[in-house]
């Protein structure tokens, strides 16, 4: 009694400071939710892993302005992590992504363990075929099965109007939206254009890890995609991907692990220009243990980019 009556205390004096809640418990994250939809509210949801920087802060400030209530989640997935390494590398930093949110249109932050969003281990598994066979998928193996677990739990949770996500992972928007389809749910995939710091690196929570040499070496990435337009205007498939990689691998403390050209919707590789007109390069490389991806749009709807 007296407990809950601190518990109680604590929450009134944190939704004072920090101008939201914070709330760990599913099953009062779900009530609380059923309650805001019931009257009437349009949820916005932002679902995120933590190490909160400008990128997500655009998406939340995106959720403000077409929503009635936004919900941000910070859970660091456990099952998308096909290395452990990584998993234990990847920052948490609570406090500061609170102090964060303060000053966002976020009312709602759910902070979850791991026991919330798995009371039992999931053992659902994904058909995402061909989307998830190339990429990220090939190169992270259950990555994107372990995304749709956390995804379409949280979404079970949530119950969103809307769900926010950054076009900087652009093979994880399309597998959020194949799963939309495939468990016919009633929600609106909204997607927000990459945020990118003044040196045109994507933002990224990796960013903060990379050694200061690393750092300044990371431009590059972007650099040559953004060149490669130029030259895609030009050349060949094969040649831009040549132009891209050599670039790139050019710097010491660099090393592309993959990138591709393809079609903008099936994710498949093209060897023609005008095979698609939606075409996306879409690279992943590797800053010493620190893995980097990004994209630049090359064509969309016969528009050169
Ligand atoms: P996380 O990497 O924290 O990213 C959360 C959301 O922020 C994703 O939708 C991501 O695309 C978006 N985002 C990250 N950096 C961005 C940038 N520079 N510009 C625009 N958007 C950006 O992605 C995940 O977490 C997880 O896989 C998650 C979906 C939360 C499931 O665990």
């Amino acid at each position: 009694m007296c407990s809950n009556y601190f518990f109680t205390l604590r929450r009134f004096f944190e939704s004072y400071f920090f101008n939201m809640e914070l709330i760990e418990s599913a099953e009062e994250l779900h009530l609380l939710s059923k309650q805001l939809r019931a009257a009437g509210k349009v949820i916005g949801f932002v679902p995120t892993m933590g190490a909160l920087h400008q990128g997500h802060l655009a998406l939340i400030t995106q959720a403000g302005k077409t929503c009635d209530t936004v919900i941000v989640s910070i859970f660091v997935n456990p099952t998308q992590f096909n290395d452990p390494k990584d998993l234990e590398r990847y920052p948490r930093t609570l406090e500061q992504d609170r102090a964060l949110l303060a000053s966002t249109p976020c009312e709602l932050l759910f902070v979850p363990s791991v026991n919330e969003i798995y009371p039992e281990p999931d053992s659902r598994v994904f058909d995402f075929d061909p989307l998830d066979k190339v990429m990220e998928g090939q190169f992270r193996p259950g990555h994107f099965n372990g995304v749709a677990q956390v995804v379409s739990r949280l979404f079970e949770i949530v119950q969103p109007h809307k769900a926010f996500f950054g076009e900087k992972d652009f093979q994880q928007l399309a597998i959020i939206r194949s799963m939309r389809q495939q468990l016919n749910l009633d929600l609106e995939i909204v997607p927000v254009p990459i945020v990118r710091e003044t040196d045109g690196l994507a933002m990224s929570s990796r960013n903060a890890s990379l050694t200061g040499q690393q750092r300044k070496s990371a431009p590059l990435i972007a650099d040559t995609l953004f060149k490669s337009c130029n030259f895609a205007a030009s050349n060949s498939i094969d040649a831009t991907r040549q132009f891209v990689v050599d670039r790139i691998n050019s710097n010491a403390d660099l090393e592309v692990e993959y990138f591709e050209v393809v079609d903008g919707l099936s994710l498949q590789p093209l060897v023609n220009w005008d095979e698609s007109d939606y075409v996306v390069g879409c690279i992943a490389v590797f800053a010493g243990k620190i893995r980097l991806i990004d994209n630049v749009v090359y064509k969309i709807q016969n528009h050169e980019c």
